[in-house]
Formats: structure tokens, C-alpha cells, sequence
């Protein structure tokens, strides 16, 4: 998968702008604040349909504008694929495939493949469940549009039970029509915990590859999926629902199910979240990415994008020459303040325009 063109009309810090890459590595180089983030947030949008940056979309319009567009143009190795995402401060954005409007956003998945990384992917290693989930989730959908269906559905199950448990004056009312959602939440339950499952399980050998090749042989790195549940999730969650509606009741909402579920993370043994240093967290949540990169290779039969955004200032040498090793395998977009390492690359130079 490569991205030849992208285009961008009044999209954050860009008024008209028109960028070409090359099928290796490209560079981004630029001083602060000059718009190299805003290239890859912008890739990044037309291949998932969304921002990592933020969810508020009028956010990315150019200042004082009404709309914004992306246009990017993508070969997949069999043909070219163009995408349009156009932003309207008044309503909601709308996305084009070759030209043809989609009707739901899940329908751009699985068209075109990328894998992105920022010192702030810390946060998979360092914050919340929430992060890792987050994780699981992005790098799922982009290769399985049920999958993405299926948190949809679960989403909105878990809100009708919340609400229920919430609104409701006393238990006695939340015991007539509890059950309903219970089935649901757990039947639909069971199902994405089978794919995360699957997932991680090819996931955590290449991760605790990568990362044991970037730290030089020094760390062993250990990746599993993290759940109360596990082997027949449904039945097991069902018993959990059960016995916990007192607790759910008092405290309005569901306190187990797929919306708590976490990934463990060791290196050497020893939990990384609480106890690894700054340096084994960001090659942690490196080498989670780079594993991302095989899994969706092995899923679609090609290598997905890479975009690394200022991850150079945060390496030391060493490691910044093994990962940039590993970038040859596929197209790769690196921000940076300057060239650091000496390479064959595209150099791209950021200013903006004021
Ligand atoms: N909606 C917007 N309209 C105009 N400029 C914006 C908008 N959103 C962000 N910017 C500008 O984009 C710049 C930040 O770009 P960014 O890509 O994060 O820079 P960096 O090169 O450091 O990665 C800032 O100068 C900011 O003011
Ligand atoms: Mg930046």
C-alpha cells in the first residue's frame, strides 16, 4: 500500500497545498508548529475517516474558512484508489471513494491500510485501558469491517443497559427487562472478544520480536489480553452480569464486558506501565506498532503505510538506525526537526505560509 498524492484545501495550517511521495521513505522536515503533524493527521483521516487528533472535526478547518477537504490518492498495488474527505463547518463531513459518496463511514475500511505512530502513542503503554482498547480497536477495523459493526452494536447495547440502570427508581423495575440487554450485550460480547482475541495472539510474537530487536537482545518483552472472561466469554460475562446487578444498580452502569478489558504489557517480567522506564515504555508502544505492521500484512496481504511522527528525538542512535531498518519493508512518512541519520529518502520541507 502507498500513498502518491495528497492534497489538502483549507485543512488546518494548509490553504492549497499538494504533496508527492515516494515508495520508501519519506521525510518531513520542518521546525515547530510548521504543519508536519497536520500531513500525517491528514493521511491518517483518509484512510480510517476520522482524526487521531481530536474528535471535534470543525477544529481542522482552516481558520476562518467553512469547509476543509483531503483528497489523497493511494495505490494498492492493483490500482489506484482516490479519497475524499470534505469538512462543513455546518454539516457533517462526507467521504468519496473515486468520486462516489459513501453512505457510512465503516464502508472506507479495509480500502487502504496505515499504521501510525507518535511519541503520544506513550499513552498505549503508560495511561488507561482505555489507550489500549483503543488500539485493539483501530488496528481491528481497518482490516475487518465487521468488527467495526459489531463495536457499534455493542456500544449502543451497553448504553440502553446503562441508562436502564440509571434511570430506573428501584431494581425490581430493572429486573423486568434487564435480561433483553444482558443477551445482547453478552452475545455481541463474545464475539469481539474472539477477534481481539485472535488478534493479539498474532500480535504479541512479532511485537515481542520487534521490541527485542530494537532494544539490541536486552529486553523480553510480554504481550496478552487481559480480561476477567476469557474462554466462553458470553456465558462467563452472562454469570457476571447476574450476579453483580445489585452493584451495577448502585452505581449505574456496567462495571465488566469488552468496554473493560485491557492488554498486559511485561518487560522482563515486570509490569511496564508502573515500573518501566521512559525508554522501554516508547519502545514498547513502538514495537506494538511495528506488530500492527505484520499483522495487517498477514490480513491483507500487503504492508500497511507507516507514519512515524517525531519519533527520532525520542530514540537513541542505536535504535533509531534498527527501526529505521524495519521501515524498509514498506512506505514510510517520518516528521523530524532535521535529518538526523544518513539515508536515501525523500526529504520534504515543511514552512508555513503565513
Ligand atoms: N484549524 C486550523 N487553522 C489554521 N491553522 C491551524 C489549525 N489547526 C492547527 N493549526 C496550526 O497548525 C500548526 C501546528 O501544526 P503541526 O502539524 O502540529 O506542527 P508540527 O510541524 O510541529 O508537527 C500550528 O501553527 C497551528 O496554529
Ligand atoms: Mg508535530
Amino acid at each position: 500500500m502507498k500513498i502518491n498524492k495528497l492534497h489538502l484545501l483549507n485543512y488546518r495550517s494548509y490553504q492549497d497545498q499538494t504533496f508527492e511521495f515516494e515508495d520508501g521513505l519519506n521525510l518531513l522536515i520542518g521546525k515547530n508548529a510548521q504543519g508536519k503533524t497536520n500531513v500525517l493527521e491528514a493521511i491518517f483521516f483518509a484512510v480510517i475517516g476520522r482524526s487521531f487528533r481530536t474528535g471535534k472535526e470543525k477544529e481542522i478547518i482552516r481558520w476562518g474558512e467553512n469547509y476543509g477537504k483531503i483528497e489523497a490518492e493511494f495505490d494498492n498495488g492493483y490500482r489506484k484508489i482516490t479519497i475524499q474527505i470534505v469538512l462543513n463547518s455546518q454539516h457533517k463531513k462526507s467521504v468519496l471513494v473515486d468520486g462516489i459518496s459513501l453512505h457510512k463511514i465503516g464502508e472506507l475500511l479495509g480500502r487502504t491500510n496505515a499504521v501510525f505512530f507518535s511519541p503520544n502513542e506513550l499513552k498505549l503503554v503508560k495511561e488507561s485501558p482505555e489507550d489500549r482498547r483503543k488500539f485493539l480497536n483501530v488496528a481491528i477495523s481497518q482490516t475487518n469491517k465487521r468488527y467495526f459493526y459489531l463495536l457499534g452494536r455493542y456500544e449502543k447495547v451497553l448504553a440502553n443497559r446503562n441508562k436502564l440502570l440509571k434511570c430506573s427508581e428501584n431494581i425490581d423495575v430493572v429486573k423486568e427487562t434487564i435480561d433483553i440487554w444482558n443477551r445482547s450485550l453478552c452475545e455481541i460480547a463474545e464475539k469481539i472478544f474472539e477477534e481481539r482475541k485472535k488478534f493479539v495472539d498474532e500480535l504479541a510474537p512479532y511485537a515481542e520480536k520487534a521490541h527485542e530487536y530494537l532494544s539490541n537482545g536486552e529486553e523480553k518483552l510480554k504481550v496478552e489480553y487481559k480480561s476477567d472472561f476469557n474462554e466462553n466469554y458470553g456465558q462467563n460475562l452472562m454469570k457476571y452480569l447476574q450476579k453483580n446487578l445489585e452493584k451495577d444498580f448502585k452505581l449505574g452502569y456496567t462495571t465488566a464486558g469488552i468496554h473493560r478489558d485491557d492488554l498486559n504489557l511485561y518487560v522482563n517480567d515486570v509490569e511496564v506501565k508502573n515500573y518501566g522506564s521512559q525508554g522501554q515504555q516508547r519502545t514498547v508502544a513502538l514495537s506494538l506498532k511495528l506488530a500492527e505492521l505484520e499483522c495487517n500484512k498477514n490480513r491483507t496481504g500487503q504492508y500497511p503505510i507507516l507514519l512515524l511522527d517525531d519519533v527520532f528525538s525520542e530514540l537513541d542512535e542505536e535504535r533509531r538506525k534498527r527501526l529505521l531498518k524495519f521501515t524498509q519493508k514498506t512506505q514510510t512518512i517520518i516528521t523530524g526537526t532535521e535529518i538526523t541519520e544518513k539515508n536515501n529518502g525523500k526529504v520534504i520541507k515543511i514552512i508555513k505560509k503565513s
